[in-house]
């Protein structure tokens, strides 16, 4: 940790606003804050890079409910809730498509162990109050005839929905660059701390970046900038994650009635403990997801994890095996002790945080930007994001939990 500034070698005028990293989560921060009037510059050497390149845009408040994770759903189901005006928002500013489909969800059961499983899920979706609908096997197969015969059981949502965070990104970006966000590709190698208060960053070509407020969304990197004081250091981790694209056939010309197509709504199960799940894009792609590693930095792309993928992935939808099999990739979740976002201000006065989203980072897009464009304006978050504040992990925080 550093508290001396830099021996700038050139300088670039402030800004009200530097956001440092150019994934989904800071290019809405950015988007956002600029169409609040605030100047706003954010430092990335590939903006639109990132986890979003490599996740399959899921927005599954629901599939994705996890035990003791009750206080992330509210922020989930908000921003699901936003989702239809922010496309349209979005959409409107760009002239871009996004892939956002409202096809629902099917998580389907393998076995009587999934099965008992995935009822207890459906009790907890239920004391929740989320809309999920109990189906046979055969009524599985009947909404998605390419089901493995075998299928016991499953939940309907059709109130998880996905978009294509390629498509996302790529927005953002030209919504940035529309709203006045001045983009430095180039890293930020050190936040500029001055008299107890974050004032911009040095960039690795040594330019001093200086900025009224700092936000910090640099994903699964959020952990590492040099500078940032210790007791501010968001304890975000990488969590790989090995993804899969396949291309899913024309439906053919049918002769009577409408033809069918490969998969109609995104298809997912717990297999052998491991989550898969299959999302069918309107273009035909298929995208299969994902592996779950603790392996540090490592974002390479394995035998096994292929392996693991197809083998289960297989097991729901027999029929994948004959797909052409387009890319496959790995990209680092930013994992955070309670699988929950750190959102807002931090003790250090002009440093702000939008970060840890872990598997959750496409879903919350659109409620992290209102959030950090309030907390921005107003040095505050609004109510929903509260929860979120990143003081929950400080020491005193943490020892005044209950045991
Ligand atoms: N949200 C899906 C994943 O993280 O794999």
């Amino acid at each position: 940790m550093s508290r001396t500034p830099q021996a700038p070698s050139s300088h670039v005028p402030a800004v009200d606003v530097l956001v440092v990293g150019g994934g989904i989560i800071g290019l809405v921060t950015a988007w956002r804050a600029a169409q609040r009037g605030l100047t706003t510059a954010l430092v990335d050497p590939e903006p639109g890079g990132g986890a979003a390149q490599v996740a399959a845009g899921m927005l599954a408040a629901v599939t994705e409910l996890h035990y003791g994770e009750e206080t992330l759903l509210g922020l989930n189901l908000a921003s699901a809730r936003r989702y239809p005006d922010f496309v349209t928002e979005l959409t409107g500013a760009t002239g871009q498509d996004l892939g956002y489909r409202r096809c629902g969800t099917l998580t389907v059961a393998l076995d009587a162990d999934d099965r008992a499983h995935l009822r207890e899920l459906h009790a907890l979706q239920s004391r929740s109050g989320l809309e999920s609908e109990w189906l046979s096997g055969r009524e599985c197969r009947r909404l998605e005839p390419m089901l493995a015969p075998g299928v016991r059981g499953g939940l309907r949502v059709d109130g998880d929905h996905q978009i294509d965070p390629r498509r996302l990104t790529s927005a953002l970006v030209t919504a940035c660059e529309r709203a006045g966000v001045v983009f430095h590709r180039m890293w930020a190698e050190r936040l500029t701390v001055v008299r107890d208060r974050a004032r911009g960053v040095v960039a690795s070509d040594g330019t001093e970046l200086s900025a009224g407020q700092v936000v910090l969304a640099a994903g699964s990197l959020s952990g590492r900038l040099a500078g940032v004081p210790e007791y501010v250091l968001p304890p975000v981790r990488p969590v790989k994650g090995q993804v899969l694209r396949l291309a899913m056939p024309e439906p053919p010309p049918a002769l009577t009635g409408p033809s069918a197509p490969f998969l109609s709504r995104t298809v997912r199960a717990v297999v052998r403990g491991s989550h898969v799940y299959l999302v069918p894009r309107e273009n035909g792609e298929l995208v299969v997801g994902a592996t779950s590693e603790e392996l540090g930095w490592d974002t390479t792309v394995t035998a096994g994890g292929v392996y693991e993928l197809l083998r289960d992935a297989h097991e729901l939808v027999p029929g994948i095996t004959e797909l052409p099999l387009v890319e496959t990739r790995a990209g680092l979740r930013p994992g955070s002790p309670d699988n929950a976002p750190l959102l807002g201000p931090t003790e250090l006065p002009g440093l702000l945080l939008a970060t840890g989203h872990h598997r959750n980072g496409v879903l919350l897009t659109p409620v992290t930007g209102d959030a950090l464009a309030h907390a921005l304006t107003t040095g505050e978050l609004p109510e929903e994001a509260r929860p979120f504040a990143p003081g929950r992990f400080d020491a005193a925080a943490l020892t005044e939990q209950p045991a």
